[in-house]
């Protein structure tokens, strides 16, 4: 019996279980209906997108990479949605992030992985771009769950950015860019408002340099206004006392 063998029993399980219950499931899955959805996802095992959007196996074309990431240079990411876009038609993409992502997590503490740190440079860069805002949060959790949610919306940018979109919406395509993000600790999703349905919403966000933040970052940053200036007063003058201490002696 190989390592593997539980799995298989399980699928045999699962697939007889499946074909009690519903008789034509797996006919009607093999007629390759069209997805109406793509998703783009974190690969985290903790975030199986069809099963936290309770959909069937046909209702959702996904893509997973390490932290939920739309690069322009990547041919596997591009490639499945111009599939999506171009072949199925999706009406909607998704990208879905999720607290406590370990990609996220990496960036913000600075650690060492390997070939990912590749992958997730593009994060240092949106982790620059927010550097004000991450350092107004006092606790690194909360400075993690919004750089969390500030690279979800930059995929979204990201995403609209895309030839493969911006050919869609030219060509009058229905096609809509959504950001979303998943709590590991309580199960659901949340709209983080900032869809796109067209090139014309595009380019608001992009004359301000930053996409619009989400409700939940506008309405922290609001209330630690305060704090951005006391820290920004904190940080100008700490390096002078550095520098007189590191040399001065
Ligand atoms: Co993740």
């Amino acid at each position: 019996m190989g390592q593997l063998e539980h799995l298989l029993q399980n699928n045999r399980a699962w697939a007889q279980e499946v074909s009690v219950r519903d008789p034509g499931f797996f006919k009607r899955l093999a007629s390759q209906k069209a997805p109406e959805y793509f998703w783009i996802g974190c690969s985290d095992s903790r975030v199986p997108a069809n099963i936290i959007t309770d959909l069937p196996p046909d209702e959702l074309f996904v893509h997973r990479n390490v932290a939920n990431m739309v690069q322009l240079a990547d041919m596997n990411g591009l490639s499945a949605m111009q599939f999506a876009v171009d072949v199925l038609k999706v009406k909607h993409i998704i990208i879905c992030g999720h607290y406590g992502c370990g990609g996220v997590k990496a960036v913000l503490l600075g650690e060492r992985l390997g070939l990912v740190d590749n992958w997730l440079a593009q994060m240092h860069v949106i982790q620059d771009k927010y550097r004000a805002e991450l350092e107004s949060c006092h606790d690194e959790r909360t400075r993690h769950d919004m750089l969390c949610e500030l690279n979800v919306i930059e995929q979204v940018a990201n995403t609209c950015r895309s030839t493969v979109v911006q050919s869609a919406w030219r060509h009058g395509q229905a096609l809509a860019v959504h950001g979303w993000i998943y709590g590991l600790t309580d199960g659901r999703i949340r709209d983080l408002d900032v869809s796109q349905h067209g090139q014309e919403h595009l380019t608001d966000g992009d004359a301000q340099g930053k996409p619009k933040l989400s409700p939940t970052c506008a309405a922290f940053l609001t209330a630690s206004e305060k704090d951005i200036v006391t820290r920004t007063t904190i940080r100008t003058s700490s390096p002078d006392k550095v520098w007189g201490q590191d040399y001065g002696t």
